[in-house]
């Protein structure tokens, strides 16, 4: 069955069944993946424009990784080297890129609603690959993906999401998805760090680690966004550290089995100790190889596949 979106600007309001559809259809390209030859031609003739105006290591080259292994064509675009330095306006720059025949936007900017705006812009389908503070939802289905791999299942665990929640695309992101499939989510920072009206995003938040860690099967920590903080949002890094940061000895007090995960970068030594993010119960490089299939499995769904089993051929 196709999906019931048309784009993917974020996973507030996506169903629990299009959630379940693109994991399976991401199983399946994990598979594709472990191939010596890891390429489908899949999405062959189509032609995918990376739009990225925010810096990006794993999501852009995630994505550009998905649409070769599909045979896609992509197309590569960057503030620096393109004419939005010359001052080009985004509808501009999105027009004359339609223009050229495209059939497919995967887009990263600082604004909250620029994916959605290009919706208004563009006939080409539009995949969110993070926008300012709102959503960052391929990150989020790539989370849900590693969680499910190695639990089997999504409904009832528990995720305690640690650190710097008011600046975070991926908290949003995981909070409406992991909602929708049943996981047990709770939002933990210090008191300037957390959202204003976590109303809004339906789960609990509190400045109380112990409680947020408390039968925690799954611990994601969260950049401390140095970049996009305002002055007086917490003391001192030591003090961040101490309080918030995940090390052995916190560590030790988990469940046996916990995960521990981070959608990088990491700052090592703040939010998460080096023994710790090297250690057994991290799961980091897991999340960026499930980030490869999961791309797959949304340009996949979006750009007209509908099921796993033309998936694999
Ligand atoms: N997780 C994530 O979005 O990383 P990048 O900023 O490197 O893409």
């Amino acid at each position: 069955m196709a999906l019931r979106i048309r784009h993917l600007l974020g996973l507030d309001g996506v169903s629990r069944e299009d959630i379940v559809q693109i994991l399976d259809v991401a199983d399946s390209f994990h598979e594709v993946l472990e191939r010596e030859i890891p390429v489908v031609p899949t999405l062959r003739g189509k032609t995918v424009v990376n739009l990225f105006y925010e810096s990006s290591t794993r999501t852009r080259i995630s994505f550009e990784l998905a649409e070769k292994r599909l045979s896609a064509s992509p197309v590569n675009f960057s503030v620096s080297t393109s004419s939005v330095s010359k001052g080009e306006t985004l509808r501009d720059t999105i027009k004359n890129i339609e223009a050229m025949k495209i059939d497919m936007v995967v887009v990263r900017h600082g604004a909250a609603g620029v994916p959605y705006f290009l919706t208004q812009c563009t006939d080409a389908v539009i995949v969110n690959a993070g926008d300012g503070l709102h959503e960052h939802p391929t990150q989020a289905l790539l989370d849900m993906m590693t969680i499910r791999r190695k639990f089997g299942r999504l409904e009832g665990l528990k995720v305690a999401i640690v650190g710097d929640i008011f600046h975070s695309r991926v908290a949003r992101s995981n909070a409406w998805g992991m909602k929708t499939m049943g996981m047990k989510v709770v939002l933990c920072g210090p008191p300037t760090l957390l959202p204003q009206h976590p109303e809004s995003l339906g789960v609990p938040v509190t400045d109380d680690l112990d409680e947020a860690l408390g039968k925690a099967d799954v611990v994601m920590l969260l950049r401390l966004q140095l970049e996009r903080q305002s002055s007086g949002t917490f003391p001192s890094i030591r003090e961040y550290r101490e309080r918030f940061g995940l090390d052995l000895e916190k560590l030790s007090k988990l469940q046996d089995n916990v995960l521990i995960m981070h959608p990088g970068p990491i700052n090592r030594g703040i939010e998460l100790a080096s023994n710790v993010a090297d250690g057994p119960h991290s799961v980091i490089l897991e999340q960026v190889t499930n980030g490869v299939a999961v791309r797959m499995a949304v340009l996949f769904l979006l750009g007209g596949g509908e099921n796993e089993k033309e998936v694999v051929i």
